[in-house]
């Protein structure tokens, strides 16, 4: 079965979230379970420079506003088909964001490019490759179901849309309903359209022949209107065509044995060395409570305004924070200033290295997310040893087992739920856990079992697969 996965990022050549890191393991883990994939990316510059032995295997002569080639080539093991479209791709600052930290005015055609070039190669435009399922991720990948349903292919080349998150949708004025090649037809509520405006999300969602999400929790969650974002109703109207299928972590890049990227590791007797070494680093002295950790986009998706809230019952129970993010400017400044307590270090910015040695060194993760389709850093967690504290939503409510007397006494609890997502429900739990680490025993116990659970890719691509199987055997 042959695979093109149709994605704006992919780890480790160009990330922002989590759609990177799941875009760039995917592929591997497929293998095993007979599919193979290519996975078609935009020519960022870091992706072109990445790529090894580029050969051109198709031209266009104007592909949203200049001339543009298909690359193929590999780079970091993955299979890949890049867009070499100067006009669209060769630009500093962000993938998404330029330099004023807006998005890039022409994101809806740079996107419908990478949805059109996918629909090419459905229709067979790269001699000898024709893939069976086009696997299309969030919504800078949404149109490309719409044109592939619109054009030769239809029928033949069968698409999966995954909805990674449902807040970004690709929305943009019905004036360019022309220049991002959409029939005004299908510019209605049962099409493209979303209260006014054009969604590449919402094409995706009613093109795509399946629609999976990173969570099972979180597939229910979608089809509500406290989730849903207004695309509640269509999801709930394709319920029989979505499936929530959990995210994995790449375990060659996270693995507390073999990981290059932190002082030592023997877990969990070295979690205490990388722990001293963390504090030293954030120049934190040694404490009595727990060293919390967090490791994330500052936006509203994430509630950290929440732990800005509950972080005195932490501070007051001898517990530390080290927080590793950027986003907002509002919650860069709070908790740039939240740093001036002794026991809090904050690095605003983006850094790999430091992200795998907090997860090393931290006794706990904190994830307190108002919505989390999947959620990786808590997976993280629970393979070094940094026991997740997570709010009671999506992915996060599927991976942590929550610690209750009876999943203690069966040696399950893995972390600690709250809910509501709330400043008091957080502070709540920053108090059990600290109660919890005073307690060595019970406290290694769970250490134990988060390490043993299984955050792998197995079972997810097997699910995938199945589903691809199913596909190819309706178009045959
Ligand atoms: P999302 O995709 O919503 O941002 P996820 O938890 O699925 O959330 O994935 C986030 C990914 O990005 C994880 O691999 C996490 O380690 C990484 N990450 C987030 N912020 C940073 C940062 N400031 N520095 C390094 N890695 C980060
Ligand atoms: C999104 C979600 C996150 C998920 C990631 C990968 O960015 O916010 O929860 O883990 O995609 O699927």
């Amino acid at each position: 079965m042959q695979i093109l996965s149709v994605a704006s990022e992919c780890a480790p050549l160009v990330k922002t979230g989590g759609l990177a890191d799941v875009a760039g393991a995917l592929p591997a883990a497929l293998t095993p379970h007979g599919a193979t994939t290519r996975t078609i990316l935009p020519g960022y510059p870091a992706v072109k420079s990445a790529l090894n032995a580029p050969e051109t295997v198709m031209e266009w002569p104007d592909l949203f506003g200049g001339t543009a080639r298909l690359l193929a080539g590999d780079a970091a093991g993955l299979d890949l088909l890049v867009i070499d479209a100067p006009h669209l791709y060769d630009r500093g600052a962000g993938i998404y964001l330029a330099e004023d930290g807006k998005d890039w005015p022409d994101n809806p055609e740079r996107f419908a490019a990478l949805s059109r070039a996918a629909c090419d190669i459905a229709n067979g435009c790269v001699s000898g490759y024709q893939p069976d399922i086009v696997h299309c991720h969030d919504w800078q990948a949404g149109l490309a179901p719409y044109y592939i349903a619109r054009s030769s292919a239809a029928g033949r080349v069968k698409t999966v849309l995954t909805i990674h998150n449902i807040a970004f949708q690709g929305l943009t004025g019905a004036e360019r309903l022309g220049s991002l090649g959409i029939d005004l037809q299908d510019f209605t509520a049962d099409g493209v359209e979303y209260y006014g405006r054009v969604s590449a999300l919402k094409a995706g969602l009613q093109f795509a022949d399946k629609l999976t999400t990173v969570s099972p929790t979180y597939a229910e969650e979608l089809m509500t209107p406290d989730f849903g974002m207004g695309l509640d109703g269509l999801l709930r109207a394709r319920r029989a065509d979505l499936v929530g299928i959990l995210n994995g972590i790449d375990e060659t890049a996270w693995n507390p044995e073999t990981d290059q990227l932190i002082h030592t590791y023997k877990a969990p007797r070295g979690k205490s060395a990388n722990k001293r070494a963390l504090q030293e680093e954030f120049g934190l002295s040694e404490a009595d409570g727990p060293l919390c950790v967090v490791i994330s986009r500052l936006t509203d998706q994430k509630g950290l305004d929440l732990l800005l809230e509950a972080l005195p019952t932490l501070l007051e129970r001898g517990g530390q924070l080290a927080l590793l993010g950027s986003g907002e400017p509002g919650l860069e400044e709070a908790f740039k200033r939240a740093a001036h307590d002794p026991n809090v270090g904050v690095r605003i910015g983006y850094d790999e290295a430091l992200s795998h040695r907090l997860i090393a060194g931290g006794d706990a993760i904190l994830v307190p997310s108002r919505f989390e389709p999947c959620g990786l850093t808590q997976l993280y967690g629970l393979k070094y040893g940094a026991l997740p504290v997570v709010a009671l939503t999506g992915g996060l409510a599927d991976t942590v087992i929550p610690a209750t007397p009876a999943t203690m006494a069966r040696t399950l609890a893995t972390g600690l739920q709250f809910f509501p997502v709330s400043a008091g429900a957080l502070s709540n739990a920053l108090d059990k856990l600290c109660d919890l680490f005073s307690q060595p025993k019970r406290w290694s116990k769970m250490q134990r079992n988060a390490m043993a659970h299984p955050v792998g890719w197995d079972v997810s691509a097997a699910a995938y697969a199945t589903l691809y199987k199913g596909l190819s055997k309706e178009a045959s």
